[in-house]
């Protein structure tokens, strides 16, 4: 970056409703990036579109997203927040990657086998070379690293395979990213199947935590949680519904697992049920009334849009005109 600064980037979809998962494992942590990187937040609208999309969904959850990035605790004078189709570089240098990606990797993508299983009517080349389209998002700002859950895992890999190929033919090119993936909140299950993951779109409405969901859905959503036939609250083996509650309750809380026992101790599920859903409550609460004033400011939320935009623009912009260069594409006069 200009000024020696590390880069961070990372990108949220605008589609669906995000979870406290997102949040845990996301959201939450970007805003403490930003005093040590220099962080790009995108609202990824072409990655949404690689399967269905309501044009008015599409459009009001692309508001939404932005909103509950600030929401969320990002500063958009800190912050470079935009969205990823005000910046034509982006859609410009997947061409180019697509040309030094292989065919034989983008077929080992776990999310494209089981996305296309999903949508098995709608397996379009976008959704193959989605994995592309994100190495473009995070190579074209000199991206250091990429904070993302799990499951991007291996799409961040990827990125890295590709930059290092394109870098052996043109050295210099491009950073290298890191995947940084958040230590706590990376994995919070479904309530109601605790051995899976909570999902946004899990059909089950009990099973899902949002992060906009009212306090009195939150505190309902956690007494309803499926647990198991013991009585104690401990974190062990075969414990999958109150291992994840303990995980939700120490994430707010800043507890370690012993000392939530010793809270607990004594004590019926009941109650420790009640307070993980008061703790998710309190926290989310605020970010859900600040949601609700940023929507109602459309022209706000449009003058941070496109701040962010042009400062995005701008370096993404050197980053393609220098692979251009390289490509030996003659610059226009
Ligand atoms: N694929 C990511 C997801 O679905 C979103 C994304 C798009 C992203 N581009 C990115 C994340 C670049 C990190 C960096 O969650």
């Amino acid at each position: 970056m200009l000024n020696d600064q590390k880069v961070c980037f990372s990108g949220v979809q605008p589609s669906g409703n995000l979870t406290i998962g997102n949040y845990l494992g996301a959201l939450r942590n970007f805003s403490a990036y930003s005093e040590a990187y220099k962080c790009f937040y995108c609202v990824v609208d072409e990655h949404a579109i690689t399967v269905r999309q309501e044009p008015a969904e599409l459009r009001r959850r692309t508001f939404e997203t932005l909103a509950l990035y600030i929401a969320c605790g990002l500063d958009p004078d800190k912050n470079t927040l935009y969205v990823q189709s005000h910046v034509p570089a982006h859609a410009e240098l997947a061409w180019i990657l697509n040309c030094f990606t292989m065919f034989g990797e983008l077929s080992r993508m776990t999310q494209f086998k089981d996305k296309s299983a999903r949508h098995a009517d709608n397996i379009n080349a976008g959704l193959f070379t989605y994995p592309v389209l994100m190495a473009s998002d995070i190579l074209l700002y000199q991206t250091d690293v990429v904070p993302v859950g799990v499951d991007q895992k291996q799409h961040v890999e990827l990125c890295r395979d590709v930059a290092e190929r394109f870098n052996q033919v043109f050295p210099g090119t491009f950073t290298v990213p890191q995947p940084m993936i958040a230590e706590n909140g990376k994995k919070i299950m479904s309530l109601a199947e605790p051995a899976k993951k909570m999902s946004k779109s899990d059909e089950n409405p009990n099973a899902v935590v949002y992060i906009l969901d009212d306090r009195d859905t939150i505190i309902r959503k956690f007494r309803r949680a499926v647990t198991d036939s013991d009585t104690v609250v401990r974190f062990a083996e075969g414990k999958d519904g109150i291992n994840n509650l303990m995980t939700i309750y120490a994430c707010f809380t800043g507890k370690t697992m012993e000392e939530i026992e010793r809270e607990f101790a004594g004590k019926g599920y009941g109650d420790f049920k009640a307070a993980v859903g008061e703790v998710t409550a309190d926290a989310l609460t605020p970010v859900r009334t600040r949601f609700g004033e940023l929507l109602a400011d459309k022209a706000y939320l449009e003058a941070q849009m496109k701040k962010g935009a042009d400062e995005a623009a701008y370096v993404a912009r050197r980053t393609l005109s220098k692979v251009q260069k390289k490509l030996g594409f003659v610059p226009r006069a």
